[in-house]
């Protein structure tokens, strides 16, 4: 893998990131924003799934090499999907899958206690890793029972060692969802590899969201409190089809412009 140099430690110029499944959306964020990240949410954001336990590694392994394709500029991040990374043995054997399919910048996986010895090994045979703590979306079956973590002070010193002990492992970087800004802002200033947050805060190094949220592009009235919607893709593209839809029952489309003679 690369070496990763754009994985500063700045809060003067925050990292952005946005999700990417597909070719032609990866072309719209490549260069305008620092990464991009193939994640498992595809699994609900795309298939229709209640959680990302059924996201797959050739899912992974087909958007991943589909997206690579489109972007130029930005760096490129995968997530690894649930159960294939459970020990050292599985999680390099499915890392190179994913490096030489897709040829990701940086992994990400999933970090609890348990699973730090997997991020020392993938780091000790050079993987990019970046460490997700805080809610880890792949431990929940239900996510309507995720909570914020970090209100209590025990829990919000637990992440704060889980990060520390990420770092100390060599991962590039630290991902926090949905966790107390105080947890934030504690992890942030006490590790020296940014972190990057979804529902953690202004005071992270960096901010991630899914792109199909920032756009209103699923239908999903339930949206987490952190997610802005910057645009409402699903309401003007609903009066597009219908729009369509008229112009076909009316035979005013196809026109002769749109003709072959
Ligand atoms: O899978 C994903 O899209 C993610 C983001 C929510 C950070 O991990």
């Amino acid at each position: 893998m690369k070496k990763i140099k754009i994985l500063h430690k700045s809060f003067s110029k925050p990292i952005s990131c946005l999700t990417a499944y597909s070719p032609s959306i990866a072309n719209i964020l490549d260069g305008k924003i620092d990464l991009i990240l193939v994640g498992d949410s595809i699994g609900s954001t795309l298939y229709g799934m209640n959680n990302t336990q059924g996201v797959t590694l050739d899912m992974m392994k087909s958007h991943g090499a589909a997206v690579n394709k489109a972007i130029k500029k930005s760096l490129k991040v995968i997530d690894m999907p649930y159960k294939t990374y459970d020990n050292k043995i599985d999680a390099y054997k499915n890392a190179k899958i994913l490096i030489n399919h897709c040829r990701p910048d940086l992994l990400k996986i999933e970090i609890s206690e348990k699973k730090l010895a997997v991020l020392k090994y993938l780091v000790d045979k050079k993987v990019n890793v970046i460490s997700h703590i805080g809610v880890t979306p792949q431990s929940y079956k239900n996510f309507n029972q995720i909570k914020v973590l970090g209100k209590t002070n025990k829990e919000k010193l637990n992440l704060l060692e889980l990060a520390k002990k990420s770092e100390v492992h060599g991962a590039k970087a630290v991902l926090l969802e949905c966790v107390t800004t105080d947890t934030a802002k504690l992890i942030t200033e006490n590790i020296s590899i940014p972190t990057i947050g979804i529902g953690a805060s202004k005071y992270c190094d960096g901010q991630v969201l899914v792109f199909d949220d920032l756009i209103n592009l699923t239908t999903n009235d339930k949206k987490p409190k952190f997610v802005k919607n910057y645009f409402n893709f699903n309401k003007v593209a609903s009066n597009v089809v219908k729009k369509y839809n008229q112009e076909v029952k009316l035979k005013k489309f196809p026109s002769t412009k749109f003709t072959y003679s």
